[in-house]
């Protein structure tokens, strides 16, 4: 972790760097976003805002009034084919979700203001003006990249001629979320994203932005998108990486690129889960070796059963008997690969929560902030029942005094800074080894497995399954 932290320390100030030479060593874009005010609740009014970038696409109508949001959001699915079709296809579907969206609220003869949150890397022109840096996730448009954003968005629109927008900014949903932050606390300064991938945006000094060669007038600050889903593009990362890793980059649409956000981030992780099982299922130590025919469908695993197995709490663990059952594993599960997976899904989720919270806490750091708040959000987050505090313990332990804030979940800011440090992170711990210390003694006929859990070795029951499968020991305190 502290060979992480270091380097993402270095790669930020490289990116923020005048010299050229400097900005080429890093793998982190460090955009600034021309955003140099953050909200203070006292926006009213009403907004439109587009939020494209999963598998779905939202439209929204946010009502501001005293400083609370009332929204109405409607979702619009893309289909693979628009995906990877020409950019204008993307486009056109967006305004004819707007087009609908306005339809059905009534309100096709109004001109609203509208902010698009636009969840991939962009060279910022001004606020609103945005050049594409390249596809992610799970778009492969064959064209798109090196255009103006909001000019594709304004194009589509008048392609149509039926609806009327007023574009006013457009901006990352990293940038996005702090924004989102700022206006519930205004001591929020970092916006991070685990959804289908991963991000952060924070507020950043305009003197540290060494490249900045725009004004420096009051507010001497502007929000700088990190991009940190490309970290380790540039083999910064390679020491940390595993075999699974290697493998779900191969399979990626973006080979050898975003390398940060494979580790972790929804569109990837459930990959990661499964291709643990398929090794462990291979060497005949689950599911009596059958059911790889099920197993080795890439996609087959979603990140939402993580987050179901990691819900589980009763102890006919139903959800991650269902789970096998979509899988369609239930046939050739015992009681002990139960077992087995959800100490997996739990050590794949640590994994992610320690690497994020370690992270985060870089940029806590280097704000020289006692108290901050981190704004996230996105679907991995928002619906895996642990992510939240596990990230909040994390940062405890390597920053004090700081506060996670789930925007989506709830709105009100959790005071978890102001709790013990120890406490909040012993708690996570201790709670995961009660989880498995049930393990211990189920998984005791798979000699390979029983051989790496030691009462003793109580901490490093946590590395076990993953370190000997060739994950780096990332979970040592
Ligand atoms: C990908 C995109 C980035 C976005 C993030 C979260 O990493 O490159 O721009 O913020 O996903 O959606």
């Amino acid at each position: 972790m502290s060979r992480l932290m270091a380097t993402m320390d270095t790669e930020m100030t490289q990116g923020l760097s005048d010299d050229p030479e400097e900005r080429r060593k890093t793998s982190l874009q460090m955009a600034p976003s021309y955003i140099r005010s953050l909200l203070d609740g006292t926006e009213d009014g009403d907004f439109l805002a587009l939020d494209l970038g999963g598998t779905n696409f939202r439209v929204l109508l946010c009502k501001m009034c005293s400083g609370k949001c009332r929204s109405i959001s409607r979702k619009y699915n893309l289909s693979p084919e628009t995906r990877s079709g020409p950019a204008a296809g993307v486009f056109d579907h967006v305004a004819e979700s707007i087009y609908m969206f306005l339809k059905e609220e009534n309100m096709l003869d109004q001109k609203l203001p509208l902010g698009f949150s636009f969840s991939f890397p962009m060279e910022p022109l001004s606020v609103r003006r945005a050049v594409l840096t390249t596809w992610t996730k799970t778009f492969s448009c064959p064209d798109g990249v090196g255009e103006d954003v909001v000019d594709m968005l304004e194009s589509a629109i008048s392609r149509r001629g039926d609806i009327q927008v007023d574009v006013v900014v457009v901006l990352n949903d990293a940038t996005g979320t702090l924004l989102a932050g700022s206006y519930v606390d205004h001591t929020c300064h970092i916006g991070a994203i685990m959804g289908t991938g991963s991000n952060m945006a924070y507020l950043e000094k305009l003197t540290n932005v060494k490249k900045w060669d725009q004004d420096f007038d009051e507010p001497s600050q502007v929000a700088i998108d990190v991009e940190w889903g490309a970290f380790g593009d540039n083999g910064s990362l390679d020491f940390l990486k595993t075999d699974f890793d290697r493998a779900i980059d191969a399979h990626s649409h973006h080979h050898g690129s975003f390398t940060f956000e494979k580790l972790f981030s929804g569109h990837y992780v459930g990959d990661l889960l499964r291709l643990i099982l398929v090794h462990l299922t291979e060497r005949g130590l689950m599911f009596q070796g059958r059911g790889l025919d099920k197993l080795g469908v890439w996609g087959s695993f979603k990140a939402n059963y993580i987050s179901d197995i990691e819900k589980d709490t009763d102890k006919n663990v139903t959800r991650t008997w269902r789970v096998l059952e979509a899988l369609g594993l239930t046939c050739v599960a015992s009681d002990d690969d139960v077992a087995i997976l959800r100490y997996l899904a739990s050590a794949v989720s640590i994994r992610a929560a320690q690497i994020v919270g370690a992270c985060l806490s870089v940029v806590t750091r280097r704000s020289k902030r006692t108290r901050s708040t981190v704004a996230m959000d996105g679907s991995h987050y928002r619906y895996h029942p642990k992510l939240q505090h596990m990230i909040s313990a994390w940062l405890a332990h390597y920053v004090p005094q700081t506060t996670v804030n789930n925007l989506t979940c709830s709105p009100s800011v959790l005071p978890l800074g102001s709790l013990n440090r120890d406490r909040a992170y012993r708690g996570i711990i201790v709670d995961h080894f009660k989880q498995y210390s049930l393990l211990r003694w189920r998984v005791s006929k798979h000699r390979e497995v029983a051989a790496l859990v030691r009462p003793s070795h109580r901490l490093e029951l946590c590395n076990a399954i993953m370190v000997i499968h060739g994950y780096s020991t990332l979970l040592s305190a």
